[in-house]
């Protein structure tokens, strides 16, 4: 499925990160697009605060330290949020230290910055989160996933 959203702020854009985090039925792993300073990061610290995973400005760029994970609940469910940022790793190698596939926790919602840049993780991921910046404060967020769908209910 697709969808798609317009930010013409910050606050909408968390606004929107927190929409897509209601969406997501774990296990999910999803990519997420766009230059830097599109976005990717603020629409995460959306997602982290609305599943009551950690304050908003708890969430900072996983750039340096790879990784970042916070413990959260969505629906009375545990949830853990992981998120990563892959700008500076250079290779398959240094990512296969990473050990993705054991981040796939069965209530993981994995959110990777700059996961398109590796092949292996594209293939993994189940879909993407796209941030076009349009203007200044402009954003356009599409979120394609291969997952069905059922109205009133969440992606699986
Ligand atoms: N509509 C918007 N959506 C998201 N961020 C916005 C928007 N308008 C302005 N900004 C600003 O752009 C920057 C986005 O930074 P960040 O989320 O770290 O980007 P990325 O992780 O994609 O590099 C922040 O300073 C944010 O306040
Ligand atoms: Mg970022």
């Amino acid at each position: 499925m697709k969808r798609m959203y317009e930010s013409a702020s910050d606050a909408e854009t968390r606004a929107i990160g927190a929409a897509i985090g209601a969406l997501l039925q774990p296990p999910k792993m999803l990519i997420l697009t766009g230059d830097l300073g599109a976005g990717k990061t603020t629409l995460v610290k959306g997602l982290v605060a609305a599943l009551e995973a950690g304050d908003e400005d708890a969430v900072t760029s996983p750039t340096f330290t790879l990784v970042h994970s916070y413990e959260g609940w969505q629906d009375g469910q545990p949830v853990q949020v992981m998120h990563l940022d892959l700008y500076r790793l250079e290779s398959e190698r240094q990512l296969a230290t990473l050990g993705l596939t054991d981040l796939m926790a069965d209530d993981a919602l994995v959110l990777m910055e700059w996961g398109e840049k590796f092949a292996s993780v594209v293939e993994m991921a189940d879909g993407v989160i796209q941030i076009e910046h349009l203007s200044e404060d402009r954003r356009r967020i599409t979120l394609e996933i291969s997952g069905l769908e059922i109205p009133g209910q969440k992606i699986v």
